[in-house]
């Protein structure tokens, strides 16, 4: 019982302290508005899987808006890598953007709307193992304890 309830825990921090743990955190509850949104569409409601999807939409917006105005150029002013890795993230957020313009369209059918949550959930995990694994650590090594604590603060605040 003991092991199970750590586990809990290490998979979902109560208080993140690391930009890593912070994302990934964000990263799991835009997984978790996707998968009711897809519920209700596999269900045939169409009404709330709309509701469900601006849900969704609202939320992973914001986190691709916390990455590029904030994350990727701390990213780049502190390891001095200012292409490559964020530069490909910023692509595929662009594609992401066209992804989701597309499902949006495909509500009118809900079949074809659960088809494309399905492919966005795909594509957006994918997307967020890259940051998870590579991308967050590597700011988190850049940053000092304090600074670490005040840009987590912040990403909870914006
Ligand atoms: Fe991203």
């Amino acid at each position: 019982m003991q092991s199970e309830f750590r586990m809990d825990l290490g998979s979902c921090p109560l208080n993140p302290v690391t930009v890593t743990e912070y994302m990934s955190e964000d990263h799991q509850a835009i997984d978790r508005l996707l998968a009711a949104a897809a519920r209700a569409a596999s269900a045939g409601d169409r009404a709330d899987a709309e509701v469900k999807f601006a849900a969704y939409e609202e939320r992973l917006k914001r986190h691709v808006r916390l990455e590029e105005e904030l994350l990727f150029p701390l990213f780049a002013v502190r390891t001095g890598i200012s292409g490559g890795p964020t530069s490909v993230l910023r692509e595929e957020h662009e594609e992401l953007r066209r992804v989701l313009a597309e499902a949006r369209e495909a509500a009118a059918s809900m079949p074809a709307f659960a088809e494309a949550l399905t492919g966005l959930g795909r594509m957006v995990g994918e997307h967020c193992v890259r940051e998870e694994r590579v991308l967050f650590p590597m700011l988190d090594r850049q940053l000092l304890p304090n600074e670490r604590a005040a840009l987590v603060a912040r990403l909870e605040r914006e």
